[in-house]
């Protein structure tokens, strides 16, 4: 099957087109034919940077290729001896192996059952592909740590982004006021997915003009490592700061509840106990379209390094597909 595999780390270059053998898959797994494959800021973390790419796709040391990528979507076409969730032709999407080996970026992976669900019908292989990784980092801050509720009022930065335009149509739907965080570029798109304020970071400090937020989603990776300090302004006594990209230190988090009763959490992707079943919400939220995934670029797989040289700007609208 066609793969593509990372040369070395390094440059978006280093990802090239070549045949590697099928995988094989253990009881608990099926195999899947790969329709399409979305692309995160952390695979070009992961690319080119040896300690992140020991750490997140924990390289053993012996692996023939190296084949990044942990978000697809597919067609089932083999079941593991204990399989009992699935049967071969169902369409499927999930992020798996996060962290670990998935080897997402091929035509065929193995995925454990527990790690995919079914797509809709109605819902395109590329729009499900992307509505994995991304849209389980907003689920996961908002609804499983935010606890987010009807009337809350919400920051989301990065609004625009993979995870962030997610956020801001998931906390729409369970009836929170969205303040949606991005550059001006992106303000109609922001308010077009159900943002109800805009507010452009390169002209505006966001806490001098909201100073009562229920929740701030913070996943802005800035050179300004006061960032969460300034989320933290925003919050109204008794509110919530969910941290994607900094982990607070003891001393921040202790003041913050003193000082102002809120609540400061880090967030991160996994592990998720309820994957599944988050997923699945999520799978009938874009099955009922009241959540769409955007989607920026795509592009064919031997043109994975496009996709990287995009997202590793950080300035992704929505999302970036890549079809086999
Ligand atoms: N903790 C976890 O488990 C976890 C999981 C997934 C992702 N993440 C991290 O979360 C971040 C967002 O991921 P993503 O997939 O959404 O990335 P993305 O698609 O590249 O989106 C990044 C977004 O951030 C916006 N942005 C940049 N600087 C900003 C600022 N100062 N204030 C507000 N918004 C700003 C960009 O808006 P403009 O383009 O308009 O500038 C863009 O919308 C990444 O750093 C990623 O690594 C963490």
């Amino acid at each position: 099957m066609k793969a593509i595999i990372l040369k070395e780390v390094g440059e978006p270059q280093n990802l090239v087109l070549a045949d590697v053998p099928l995988p094989t898959i253990a009881a608990n797994e099926v195999l899947v034919q790969v329709k399409a494959i979305s692309v995160n800021p952390v695979d070009a973390y992961v690319r080119r940077n040896k300690a992140y790419l020991d750490a997140v796709y924990q390289t053993q040391g012996n692996e023939e290729h190296i084949i990044l990528g942990w978000d697809v979507s597919g067609i089932v076409t083999e079941l593991g001896a204990s399989v009992t969730k699935f049967k071969i032709g169902d369409q499927v999407f999930g992020n798996f192996k996060f962290i670990g080996q998935a080897n997402a970026y091929a035509e065929f992976i193995a995925a454990p059952e527990n790690e995919l669900v079914l797509k809709p019908d109605n819902v395109t292989f590329e729009a499900a592909a992307g509505a994995t990784m991304a849209a389980m980092t907003a689920w996961v801050s908002l609804v499983n740590h935010g606890k987010i509720k009807k009337g809350d009022k919400v920051i989301i930065h990065g609004a625009s982004g993979g995870v962030g335009h997610y956020g801001v149509q998931f906390a729409k739907h369970f009836g929170a006021y969205v303040v949606g965080v991005a550059s001006g570029d992106n303000r109609d798109f922001v308010l077009g997915i159900g943002a109800n304020e805009f507010i452009d970071y390169k002209s505006q400090r966001f806490e001098e003009l909201v100073t009562d937020a229920d929740i701030v989603h913070d996943s802005v990776w800035s050179d300004d490592d006061k960032h969460i300090e300034r989320s933290l302004k925003a919050l109204k006594p008794g509110g919530t700061l969910l941290s994607l990209i900094v982990y607070p230190e003891t001393e921040f988090v202790e003041r913050a509840l003193s000082e102002k009763n809120v609540k400061v959490l880090r967030v991160n992707v996994t592990p998720n106990p309820t994957y599944e079943h988050d997923m699945e919400y999520v799978a009938r939220l874009l099955s009922s379209g009241e959540v769409k995934t955007h989607i920026s670029h795509v592009f064919p797989l031997e043109e994975m390094y496009k996709a990287h040289t995009i997202v590793q700007t950080k300035n992704t609208v929505g999302k970036i597909i890549v079809v086999p």
